[in-house]
């Protein structure tokens, strides 16, 4: 098992080995984070990208440590600035929550609540985590306003969640992100909700809160084209697992999963056909969550599938330069397209 070495120097900021995520219902008990490994250093920017079903917001809430009552971590690790989180209680998670690690959710109004002031939920992420007065908390707030341009931030400040445009709301869920200046941020399909003119906006504006504050980005999402924009670095998952993980310009050149080359030559064509921002389509169906079998996941979609990919799992192995790594018995060599 070899976890890929991250092209930058500094050493990780998070270290994830071998993780696991089971979640059980009525149906059935599956993994839907299942043997993940990556690692990630500061000012570093991975790409998630999969599938809808694959497991990527299981992954991030992991991460976290905000899992449905369903589903726990069941083994693995989580380093976190050298820190074991997966052994903390829930009152140490509470103190690292937001503050070391932090979490943009999917659909901001998840996140915002509608019966206050967005100036307020701010100062309280602010108090949650540090020993200042609320008039202080409350200037601290407008002026996080300020830095994710919301234009009048003191007035802003005042606004109710439904007072706002998309947009707006999305950068204030981005500023109660970064309130605690956190180690690692993880935006979950930062751009779904947003028109194209607002994503490449806010996907500028995560740039440059990181360039600001040196915080290590994970960025979820389907669309590749966020991966080439903002992506050092982009880890495919398929199944709960990362099937291959890369820099960004390797991966679109030379992606040697099966499944990852698929993706990409699905994702050219739709380029070339003018086509929206869609997740790429490929043929066939992901394996269910209960009951998926002991080898491949990807096999029954597989093109290069052999008999042995249907019994056995493929470890995760190195795919040439440092960095690149796969879980594939065999993988693909040369360009794609
Ligand atoms: N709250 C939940 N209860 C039960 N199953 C869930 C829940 N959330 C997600 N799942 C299942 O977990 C798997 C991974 O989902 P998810 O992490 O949301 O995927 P993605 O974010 O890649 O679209 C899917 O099979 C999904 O149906
Ligand atoms: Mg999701």
């Amino acid at each position: 098992m070899s976890t890929p070495i991250p092209p930058h120097s500094a050493p990780p900021v998070l270290e994830v080995e071998e993780l696991r995520t089971s979640l059980g219902s009525r149906r059935g008990r599956g993994n839907v984070v299942d043997g993940v490994s990556f690692s990630l250093s500061a000012g570093e920017t991975l790409g998630i990208v999969g599938e809808s079903g694959s497991g990527k917001t299981m992954l991030g809430m992991s991460l976290l440590r905000l899992l449905p009552r369903a589903a726990q971590i069941v083994s693995g690790s989580i380093r976190l600035d050298g820190r074991d989180i997966v052994g903390c209680t829930v009152a140490e998670m509470r103190d690292i929550r937001g503050a070391e690690i932090a979490l943009i959710p999917q659909d901001p109004m998840v996140s915002l609540d509608p019966l206050f002031r967005v100036g307020t939920q701010i100062a309280e992420t602010l108090r949650a985590h540090k020993p200042v007065a609320a008039g202080q908390a409350m200037s601290e707030a407008v002026e996080l306003l300020r830095r994710v341009n919301i234009p009048d931030p003191e007035l802003r400040a005042q606004a109710y969640p439904f007072e706002m445009s998309g947009g707006m709301r999305q950068r204030v869920v981005g500023a109660i992100g970064i309130a605690c200046t956190p180690k690692v941020l993880i935006a979950d399909e930062p751009t779904t909700a947003l028109d194209v003119t607002v994503q490449a906006q806010y996907l500028a504006l995560l740039q440059r809160l990181q360039r600001e504050t040196g915080v290590a980005l994970i960025v979820i999402t389907h669309d590749f084209g966020v991966v080439a924009q903002i992506c050092d670095r982009v880890a495919v998952m398929y199944a709960g697992r990362i099937v291959e993980q890369a820099e960004v310009g390797r991966l679109f050149d030379a992606p040697a999963h099966p499944y990852s080359r698929a993706l990409i030559e699905a994702s050219a064509a739709m380029a070339n056909e003018g086509g929206g921002r869609r997740f790429p389509s490929i043929p066939g169906e992901p394996p269910p969550l209960f009951g998926r079998g002991e080898g491949c996941a990807f096999a029954p979609r597989c093109a290069f599938a052999r008999d042995r990919c249907r019994r056995e799992a493929p470890p995760q192995t190195s795919a040439g330069p440092a960095g690149h790594a796969v879980r594939c018995f065999y993988p693909l060599e040369g360009d794609a397209r």
